[in-house]
């Protein structure tokens, strides 16, 4: 369970704890309850930094905002601007994808865009209802007796008394009795806590819940009473050409050790094996663009210390069976040890992840080289 700090850095908007410049974002709930949005008018500080909404309305203020995020997140023009209308428009929202497709990504850039923190915490089977409110630190109860000085705020309440998005992962691994918790929240927008008394979420306060749809181990199914209080938004893995530019982005190679032109032949065939990683019939669900993210990176260290990336680039492999051939062989070895680990095979397939990754390296080297040909 982690709040907070994980998405500085993401955006241009303050970490949480840093100064705001505007004061809506860090004020307390307005007499008016509308999180001062009207009052606001373009919607935008005089820093430039977008103003959170804290109820519907005047969505034009959103544009400004969208395109911000939009230009530090490669594609998913669509998810950001359905997730921006709903929480806009003051409400909790559950996504539903497979991991690494953006979720985290696209949250963490909306709420460094707004200054509000992002709260993360992880649904499971020990996120009782005490774990996401809090508890009284029991030494000083102790010593001093139950009272609201000495209670320590779980995620929930740190959420709501900042105004933050709590965000909850695998939302259906939690157990019922907290999702009740939690419901309750999302209701009422405030809490009772015993010996503390009632905590009003600032208006800015939302619910993000994550799960994936492919598991099934431990989680419960939910009932039809927290699916008709959530929007739903489902995502799914983006094309070929955005993972490439995620992966360009996120796994960058120094320009000294291995030639830009290999680069990109590198680059799209980690995309195109660990995308075949989620079509092979033998696997349960493949691995997501932080396998490709990661083959990128192990293959770029594995070239440089072979000496494969110095022998003139893309066009050295074009070159030489024997070059290509070793490059082809140091991007199986880097597959291993990126992807081996992130592919579930299906429970009644007789192989295993290598079998699997050396069939997918054959289908993508030897049988369609001019699939993978350099340039
Ligand atoms: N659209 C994108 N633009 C830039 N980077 C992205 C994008 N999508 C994913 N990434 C990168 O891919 C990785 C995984 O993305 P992210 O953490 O957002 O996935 P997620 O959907 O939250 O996954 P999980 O369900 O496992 O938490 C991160 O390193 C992120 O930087
Ligand atoms: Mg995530």
């Amino acid at each position: 369970m982690s709040a907070g700090g994980d998405m500085s850095g993401n955006g241009r908007g303050p970490a949480p704890g840093e100064a705001v410049p505007d004061a809506t974002a860090g004020s307390p709930a307005r007499a008016d309850g509308s999180g001062g949005l009207r009052a606001m008018g373009s919607g935008v500080s005089p820093g430039g930094q977008s103003v959170p909404p804290g109820q519907h309305g005047d969505l034009a203020r959103l544009a400004p905002t969208r395109a911000r995020i939009a230009a530090r997140v490669v594609g998913r023009e669509r998810e950001l601007e359905l997730i921006l209308a709903a929480v806009a428009a003051g409400r909790d929202l559950l996504l539903e994808g497979p991991p690494g497709t953006s979720k985290s990504t696209l949250l963490r850039a909306i709420t460094a865009e707004w200054g509000v923190p992002l709260v993360f915490v992880e649904g499971n089977a020990d996120l009782t209802p005490a774990k996401l409110i809090g508890h009284h630190n029991p030494a000083r109860v102790l010593r001093e007796d139950y009272s609201a000085a000495n209670f320590v705020d779980g995620p929930l309440l740190e959420a709501m008394r900042e105004g933050g998005f709590l965000y909850i992962e695998e939302f259906n691994r939690a157990p019922e009795d907290t999702l009740n918790t939690l419901l309750t929240a999302m209701a009422e927008r405030e809490v009772a806590v015993p010996r503390v008394g009632r905590i009003a979420a600032r208006p800015t306060f939302r619910v993000i819940a994550t799960m994936n749809p492919f598991d099934n181990v431990g989680t419960t199914r939910l009932s039809t009473s927290v699916h008709d209080r959530l929007c739903r938004l489902s995502v799914t893995y983006q094309d070929a050409e955005s993972e490439r530019g995620i992966v360009a982005l996120r796994a960058p190679l120094p320009p000294g050790e291995v030639p830009a032109d290999l680069v990109a032949v590198l680059v799209a065939d980690a995309v195109a094996v660990t995308r075949a990683t989620r079509e092979h019939p033998d696997v349960r669900q493949g691995s997501s663009v932080r396998g490709a993210i990661d083959l990128t990176l192990v293959a770029g260290e594995l070239l440089a210390l072979r000496g494969i990336s110095s022998a003139g680039g893309a066009g050295g492999l074009r070159a030489g069976d024997t070059a290509r051939q070793a490059y082809a062989d140091t991007v199986y070895d880097a597959m291993v040890v990126a992807l081996s680990g992130r592919i579930q095979l299906d429970e009644t397939a007789e192989t295993t992840p290598e079998m699997v990754l050396r069939q997918i390296w054959e289908d993508h080297f030897v049988l369609t080289p001019a699939a993978a040909a350099p340039g």
